[in-house]
């Protein structure tokens, strides 16, 4: 049977600063530069959440992306959204928050809970230019 990935494109709005608290304020600094701001800074973030499975024959779809979008909404959006990523984020808890590390965590919330589709992969825009994306591996 044809398997399909369909995806649902997202937005928040979040502020975050890129800082390890391991590291002395210098090296800080210096990895991070800007985004190292202790007066933190936003991003306008683009998350595409793409799920795959075979076509159900009853409705046509993979799944209902309205279904998707609530899901997303509710299990993301809804907690990152005009927040502040390092300190209100529940599921960002003592992780730096680079793109990298929020797409990780995003994952991790939402594969558990697009069943029956398979959660294929997420891409994040951090701008215009820049994205990363991760598929579970
Ligand atoms: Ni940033």
């Amino acid at each position: 049977m044809a398997e399909v990935t369909v995806t649902r494109r997202m937005h928040f709005n979040a502020a975050h600063r890129v800082h390890n608290p391991a590291l002395s304020d210098a090296e800080n600094e210096r990895l991070f530069g800007k985004c190292n701001n202790p007066n933190w800074h936003g991003h306008n973030y683009m998350l595409d959440v793409s799920v795959a499975g075979p076509i159900e024959e009853r409705t046509g779809y993979v799944m209902d992306l309205g279904a998707l979008k609530a899901i997303v909404q509710r299990e993301v959006i809804d907690h990152v959204d005009h927040r502040n990523m390092n300190l209100e984020v529940g599921f960002m808890r003592d992780i730096i928050p680079t793109a990298e590390n929020i797409v990780v965590a995003c994952w991790r919330v939402l594969e558990p809970r697009v069943a029956p589709a398979r959660l294929a992969r997420l891409v994040l825009w951090e701008t215009p230019n820049n994205y990363v994306e991760y598929d579970g591996r």
